[in-house]
């Protein structure tokens, strides 16, 4: 696989989450409180599948191998995409502070955790629409097949190193056991279970 189609399989993983998050919060205003256990683990696989490993692997490899060859680094689309990231992070942060509350059914926190999922989950849908179709394809062109080889090593690297080996796997298993409970389509998840990401076993 190219780097960028380990990252447009993950971005189909994020999707699955992200539609765990909606039937999450749909469920939660139906019943006025939200469930706290799904919320919390949503919460992380965001933080660590979504954030720490895909987010990552694009602002410390991706992002820098196209600045290397000549992108912007400042006024063009990474550094939107850059800010786009920072906007999910406040989001989250919004959404894991209002968890506790939100669960005991206090209907201000409820709100407050609504609006932040709401907001994250409209914003990474458009952001993750903006590198597939976008910035994605100009990575793909601009990188030659060596440096395209060089950049699957580091995103190998961010998974046994940064995140410790298995820890993929096991958010995989996460984003299954979610979509499930919501009864949201999984199969992208299978495929990119199956479809190995970005490391060797
Ligand atoms: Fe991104
Ligand atoms: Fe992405």
């Amino acid at each position: 696989m190219k780097p960028v189609e380990i990252l447009m399989q993950e971005h189909r993983v994020i999707e699955v989450a992200l539609n765990c998050l909606e039937a999450m919060m749909e469920r939660a205003q139906a019943d006025g409180r939200l469930e706290k256990e799904p919320a919390e683990q949503i919460v992380d696989l965001i933080r660590n599948f979504a954030d720490r490993c895909h987010h990552g692997k694009e602002e410390d490899r991706l992002f820098p191998a196209m600045v290397a060859k000549g992108m912007p680094q400042e006024g063009g689309p990474i550094s939107v995409m850059l800010a786009e990231h920072d906007m999910g992070r406040a989001f989250v942060r919004q959404m894991a502070k209002s968890i506790e509350c939100a669960a005991d059914g206090d209907s201000a926190a409820l709100a407050e955790f609504a609006n932040a999922a709401g907001g994250y989950i409209q914003l990474l849908r458009s952001h993750i629409q903006k590198e597939d179709r976008i910035l994605f394809p100009m990575a793909d062109r601009m990188l030659d097949e060596e440096e395209q080889k060089d950049l699957l090593a580091e995103f190998e690297t961010v998974e046994t190193e940064h995140m410790g080996a298995g820890t993929h796997e096991r958010y995989l298993k996460v984003a299954e056991s979610l979509a499930a409970r919501y009864g949201v389509s999984s199969a992208p998840v299978a495929r990119a279970a199956a479809g190995g990401c970005c490391h060797h076993h």
